[in-house]
């Protein structure tokens, strides 16, 4: 079980500035969350972490940055404006909104969104399933909700358009899969992702950052030939699950879990799911799209989405294996599985997040043991480590203080600057989840921090 519960984690989110509530002094827009100095470095170190793996270390990879708006046709075509709902349920005594799978499922009846209304309607009735908020179980008919937000274009009521915030990050990829093709002068398969945010009006968002209205994907298509998609569908499960390992969650702490009811555009749909607090929850999705994307939208551009095999000749309409990362949720399931209370042998307890050093905020902390000896040579050395990596500087309250500071939000080292730094050009490196210190000379120190520091 993880050894910070919700609140707590919410409060030290808060308290470090990893994580504030949005718009907070007007007291919050409900389910939006302002990234804080260290959630930020945090957040951007996991998008780098993805880069590095999905595209960095990868053969015809790219990485594009295409526009939150597009045409509105754009989500016809995809079927979003069509199909992207979720089925709403109102509590008739206390006027609240659910989400009526949502409230199967919190009621432990599985496979609640492969049921049609009808079908849930009845689960509900014959259960008397419980409104969550007043306990009564009186609720209307269901109705589908499209979750997008809309919005408008143009300068005149006459000239208005109706636009959309983009309720997934896919479509950019899709629309410009031959633009790419062309300039890369790639072959297939080949994949381009792209890391942004996503907008969906969510019926009933909640658990801190996990369900919001406004969220980030890091996003990977990978277009291929029909026959290919099956193998690269499981490769891209096993791909997404090794990506969580070397971040450092743990195995027992993952799991799949197929979709029983399939998206408009899936013809397969595996998650990845993180043990949270109240249990097993979605962090990622793995899809076969087949070629129903693009097929739609060569049906309403009218602009050819085949693919020209240069060896055969053969023209085709590419298949896609999609594998989408949240990055809030991924953040939420580091962060709960990077923390860690512990006793020491003196007795004191010590709060430490126990990151991967490549996500860690800071990457080392430069502390002079005493602060009118030591830190002349201590702000030396932080404007030297400040050019390679991003480095804390802590002069205040006595060393030991210091480190439970830097433990708290993730730092995987600590220098102190002592007399012997003074004496003999070295220093002490501490590590944060050790403890354990070692002597470094300071010509050594960049090198050092480098290797251990590498992902
Ligand atoms: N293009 C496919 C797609 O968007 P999805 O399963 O709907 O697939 C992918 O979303 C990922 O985006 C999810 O696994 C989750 O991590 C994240 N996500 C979806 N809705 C979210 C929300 N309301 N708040 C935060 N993250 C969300």
């Amino acid at each position: 079980m993880s050894k910070i519960s919700m609140e707590e984690l919410v409060n030290l989110c808060k308290q470090y500035g990893f994580i504030y509530q949005g718009s907070e002094i007007y007291g919050g827009l409900a389910n939006t969350w302002d990234y804080g100095p260290l959630g930020s470095r945090l957040k951007n170190n996991l998008k780098d972490a993805w880069r590095k793996k999905f595209i960095q270390e990868r053969k015809n990879a790219y990485e594009i940055d295409p526009s939150i708006l597009m045409h509105p046709r754009v989500w016809e075509a995809s079927g979003h404006v069509g199909s992207f709902s979720d089925p709403l349920i109102d509590c008739r005594e206390c006027k609240t909104r659910h989400r009526a799978d949502k409230l199967l499922e919190a009621n432990n009846i599985e496979g609640a969104d492969a049921l049609s209304h009808e079908e849930m309607i009845k689960v509900i009735k014959d259960n008397k399933i419980p409104c969550p908020n007043c306990g009564k179980s009186n609720f209307t008919d269901i109705r589908e909700f499209n979750l997008m937000f809309e919005t408008y274009r143009g300068v005149t009521e006459e000239s208005k358009m109706k636009i959309y915030l983009r309720p997934e990050n896919a479509q950019g990829e899709y629309v410009n899969y031959l633009n790419v093709l062309r300039t890369t002068r790639s072959k297939l398969p080949y994949s381009i992702g792209q890391i942004g945010k996503a907008f969906r009006n969510e019926i009933t968002p909640g658990n801190f950052t996990f369900r919001t209205i406004e969220f980030e994907q890091m996003e990977y298509q990978t277009f291929c030939k029909e026959g290919e998609d099956n193998k690269l569908y499981e490769y891209f499960k096993e791909f997404g699950k090794q990506f969580y390992l070397g971040l450092g969650i743990p195995q027992e702490k993952l799991r799949y879990k197929d979709h029983d009811k399939l998206a408009h555009y899936a013809k397969a749909a595996c998650d990845i799911q993180y043990e949270f607090p109240w249990g097993f929850d979605e962090i990622n999705g793995t899809h076969n799209r087949t070629n129903y994307d693009l097929s739609r939208h060569e049906e309403y551009s009218g602009v050819s989405m085949k693919y020209t095999d240069p060896e055969t000749n053969e023209k085709y309409i590419p298949y896609i294996i999609e594998s989408t990362y949240g990055v809030d949720r991924s953040i939420l399931a580091l962060l709960f599985n990077a923390y860690d209370k512990e006793t020491l042998e003196n007795g004191e307890t010590r709060e430490v997040l126990k990151l991967h050093p490549f996500l860690a905020p800071y990457k080392v902390a430069v502390l002079p043991l005493i602060k009118k000896l030591h830190s002349e040579k201590a702000n030396e050395i932080y404007e030297y480590l400040n050019k390679y990596f991003m480095t804390a500087y802590d002069e205040s309250g006595n060393i030991g203080k210091r480190y439970r500071r830097q433990d708290v939000i993730g730092t995987p080292f600590a220098i102190t600057v002592d007399e012997e730094t003074l004496n003999s050009n070295t220093v002490t490196i501490r590590d944060r989840d050790t403890m354990k210190q070692i002597t470094i000379s300071l010509d050594e120190l960049v090198m050092y921090l480098n290797k251990v520091l590498s992902y």
